[in-house]
């Protein structure tokens, strides 16, 4: 039989934390975040003012690399991503292997992962630091491709090539939206749009993509198979697969008649499975700060699109009735970041297949810049432990004799 005291002697206390509600895996410079309050700063400056004054490749920048860029190290930048948008040929072949109902999710994980395959310099995990920069500025250029593509695929149309002339927001979206019959024009109103919710999707510290990705990263494991991870595990409804589900939660709600009251009534019924998505954080237990600038956002860019989508008025609704109910004030459930994101993008034209895909591409620098830092200090390879609650030591018996 195990002895426990002895194994204890052996091994210390071992804390138990199940989701890691209370325990802190690392310290970090990158991100600030105050739950109570619904404070968060990138590197300090404010996510109010950045998603204000900035554009999402500045971010990008002040995330990975801890400072504002000055011009000439904004333009460097740029010009690393711009020249590096376009994939290797063979991406092609590998694409058009997927069904074409494929989730994107998973072209963009594998994708990612293939990079490692093309790049095979990606696996020293002793690289040069010039080296490592070219493959952030790779998978920052080339995952806007693979996005764009997934979806081309998707819908059978021809792949459109990355432009190298234009920003980075107008170029995914000319690689999602143009076609060989057509000349596509990209809305600055969109554009702006897209700068601001990547930019609010941009870090968010120790999330569970993020961490995914530091665990992972402390293996030495390389950077596109580091993120490949992040990518799997955003994928899940919990994670940013809330906002591809927000959606169909809404059309079902206006499907049904448009009542919200039945839906918050079903959400609070603990003999239902259904929650209510977009709602409620790990850590904000007052508002989510990205939730209420992206609600201020989704109202000013459906009227200069000149949209009027009932699904936002059923959302209003939804947070209204939320908002006043005991059961939601009680448990601090409040409208998290992807409850209004998804109401933006079906408005830019997005398809909601598409709306976690647009989260990745959002939280991509913050992976990077969380990644490199793990590097940088030297982090030990993550192995948490656990309290053993399975049988004690027992003879094998032999098969005839169970
Ligand atoms: N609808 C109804 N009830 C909820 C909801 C919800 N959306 N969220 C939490 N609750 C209830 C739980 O049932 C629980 O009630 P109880 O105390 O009576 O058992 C209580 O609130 C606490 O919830 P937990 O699940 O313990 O909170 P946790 O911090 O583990 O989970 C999470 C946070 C996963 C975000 C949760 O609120 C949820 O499932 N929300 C819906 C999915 C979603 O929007 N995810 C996106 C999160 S943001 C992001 O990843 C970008």
């Amino acid at each position: 039989a195990i002895d426990i005291n002895a194994l204890r002697a052996q091994t210390g206390h071992i804390t138990i934390d199940s989701g890691y509600k209370n325990t802190g895996a690392t310290q970090s410079a990158i991100t600030y975040l105050d739950g109570e309050q619904g404070i968060l700063h990138y590197r300090g400056y404010s996510i109010d003012q950045l998603a204000a004054k900035s554009n999402f490749i500045e971010v990008a920048y002040l995330l990975i690399y801890g400072e504002l860029p000055t011009q000439p190290e904004l333009t460097h930048f740029n010009d690393m991503i711009a020249q590096r948008t376009l994939v290797h040929e063979n991406f092609r072949t590998l694409l058009s292997a997927y069904p074409a109902n494929a989730h994107p999710m998973g072209i963009l994980a594998s994708m990612i992962c293939s990079l490692t395959a093309f790049h095979p310099d990606s696996l020293d995990p002793n690289l040069a630091e010039e080296q490592v920069d070219l493959n952030i500025a790779r998978l920052m250029g080339k995952i806007t491709t693979i996005a764009a593509w997934s979806y081309k695929h998707a819908v059978g149309r021809p792949l459109v090539y990355p432009k190298k002339s234009l920003d980075y927001c107008s170029n995914f979206l000319q690689m999602m939206f143009s076609n060989p019959t057509e000349n596509y024009h990209v809305n600055p109103v969109v554009v702006d749009a897209l700068n601001k919710l990547l930019i609010l999707h941009a870090d968010h510290e120790q999330n569970c993509s993020t961490s995914t990705v530091r665990l992972v990263g402390s293996s030495n494991a390389n950077l596109f198979g580091s993120i490949s991870a992040g990518v799997n595990a955003l994928w899940g409804p919990l994670h940013g697969g809330a906002n591809q589900e927000v959606i169909e939660m809404l059309e079902a709600i206006k499907a049904d008649g448009g009542d919200s009251k039945k839906y918050i009534e079903k959400a609070k019924d603990k003999n239902d499975p259904f929650r209510l998505m977009g709602f409620g954080h790990r850590v904000y237990k007052n508002f989510d700060p990205r939730a209420k600038i992206i609600k201020a956002a989704c109202d000013n860019i459906l009227y200069n699109l000149g949209i009027k989508d009932p699904i936002l008025d059923i959302a209003k609704q939804l947070e209204e009735a939320a908002l006043t109910d005991p059961y939601f004030v009680e448990r601090k459930l409040y409208p998290n970041v992807d409850f209004y994101s998804g109401i933006i993008y079906k408005a830019i034209g997005l398809p909601k297949e598409m709306f976690t895909v647009m989260f990745a591409i959002g939280r991509l620098p913050g992976w990077i810049a969380q990644w490199k830092e793990m590097r940088e200090n030297k982090e030990p390879i993550g192995r948490p432990r656990q309290i053993y609650t399975g049988s004690t030591a027992r003879d094998y018996v032999d098969i005839k004799n169970r």
